[in-house]
């Protein structure tokens, strides 16, 4: 049996989300679609801020996880700020009604355009992910006769338990700058218009414990410390994001326990303290829903396949991720089957052995839990499908907040007349 996520209940046998039929939305929207609750995303943003209510703390959502205009603009409205990887997340962060001090610019790879266009718009803070990085803002931020605040974002060298791909803070990782290369950063910063605020890290994602963020902040502090009897005094520090949740299998941590733990280890520390959830904020407030296709009969098991596919839905493929799947008709019994999508590759494989009512028909929709983090963000056209819908619903009112992406729509950009290179 497979637990309901925030705002899911059975009613009369069929599925809803908030008040709204999920079978109605489909009709309505078409299938597959994402489908996220307003109710499901203000809840967890009050839960991470009553846990983190002790001023120096700073919440930045995290762009990546989800950055629909609408879903961004009720975390705005929520008084969060915002972590960007991209002038693209700027641009929709700014229109969003996030003000530009309020982000901070992350990123490994930032361009001189990136950084000259978020240095015009004021953005409050770069954080700094290698030396030459550094001395390219240092650069255009005297070209441009700007001040601008950053943190030098350290790779702490930690190791957690997730999933290889997504931890971003271990010794191999291209992230961040090692301990021992920032106070020469230090130096080259002083007396120029960058001014280094403060050490930012970002270990990983998904993080199901509190010790690697305890043995990071240990680092973190000590280095600070070095770093005074140098005449350097850096008095923020970002945490980055992380917290893991449960996707209906694992035991996770609540937004109290890492609270708990973090404050106690920094309880002397008198700045500020940035923290930048992504998938904590928004990943079970999200749904995706697909029609089943063909119920495929093999050995050892059937395939159930579906309409939605791998690149609907990346994190299958990518990260072996499980999301637990329902049918929006309540049903008895139980059977084995393999869960598939219509793509031509073998990893459009979405959860081998899943246990679905023994009686499926196609055509029926069945409906992916906590797909409101990294999935419709990380979704493509691959095999010339289509970009499917996001719905919202927020109590009386349900709207389409992204109409689906088509063939025609896309096949615009290759049918119009040759621009001719040479
Ligand atoms: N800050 C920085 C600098 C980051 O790189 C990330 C995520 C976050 C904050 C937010 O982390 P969160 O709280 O969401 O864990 N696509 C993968 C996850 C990649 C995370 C990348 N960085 C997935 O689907 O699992």
């Amino acid at each position: 049996m497979v637990n309901l996520t925030q705002q899911l209940s059975y009613q009369q046998q069929t599925l809803f989300f908030e008040n709204f039929s999920i079978q109605k939305l489909a009709e309505k929207i078409g299938t597959p679609f994402y489908c996220y609750s307003q109710r499901a995303i203000v809840d967890n943003i009050k839960q991470c801020q009553t846990a983190f209510s002790d001023p120096r703390f700073h919440i930045h959502y995290a762009l990546k996880a989800n950055s629909n205009l609408s879903i961004l603009k009720i975390v705005a409205a929520q008084n969060l700020s915002a972590d960007i990887v991209s002038i693209g997340e700027m641009q929709r962060a700014l229109l969003a009604g996030f003000s530009s001090q309020q982000i901070i610019f992350s990123g490994v790879g930032k361009t001189s355009s990136e950084i000259q266009q978020a240095m015009q718009q004021g953005v409050g803070q770069f954080n700094i992910e290698s030396a030459e990085e550094l001395e390219l803002l240092i650069q255009l931020a005297a070209d441009a006769n700007h001040t601008v605040n950053a943190m030098i974002r350290v790779n702490p060298e930690v190791s957690i338990s997730t999933h290889k791909n997504i931890t971003t803070g271990a010794k191999g990782n291209k992230f961040g700058v090692r301990l021992d290369q920032v106070l020469k950063m230090l130096h080259s910063a002083k007396n120029t218009q960058v001014k280094i605020q403060g050490l930012a890290m970002h270990i990983g994602s998904q993080i199901q414990q509190t010790t690697p963020y305890l043995a990071a902040i240990d680092k973190l502090l000590l280095h600070i410390e070095m770093f005074k009897t140098e005449g350097f005094i850096l008095n923020n520090i970002d945490l980055g994001g992380g917290f893991g949740i449960s996707y209906g299998q694992e035991k996770s941590l609540t937004f109290t326990q890492f609270s708990d733990v973090i404050m106690q280890k920094l309880k002397d520390w008198k700045g500020k303290i940035y923290i930048e959830p992504g998938r904590s904020i928004i990943a079970d407030a999200g749904l995706l829903i697909t029609p089943i296709t063909y119920i495929k009969h093999a050995e050892p098991r059937p395939f159930v396949i579906l309409e939605a596919a791998m690149n609907d839905l990346m994190r299958p493929a990518l990260y072996q991720a499980i999301h637990p799947i329902i049918t929006v008709a309540q049903k008895q019994g139980e059977q084995q089957y393999d869960v598939v999508g219509p793509v031509c590759e073998s990893t459009d494989t979405f959860e081998k052995k899943a246990k679905l009512p023994a009686l499926l028909t196609p055509g029926e929709l069945v409906c992916f839990l906590y797909a409101g983090a990294y999935c419709a963000v990380m979704s493509n056209s691959y095999n010339s499908r289509n970009i499917i819908s996001e719905v919202l619903v927020n109590g009386e009112e349900a709207s389409c907040i992204r109409t689906a992406i088509k063939q025609q729509d896309l096949l615009q950009f290759e049918t119009q007349p040759y621009q001719l290179l040479s």
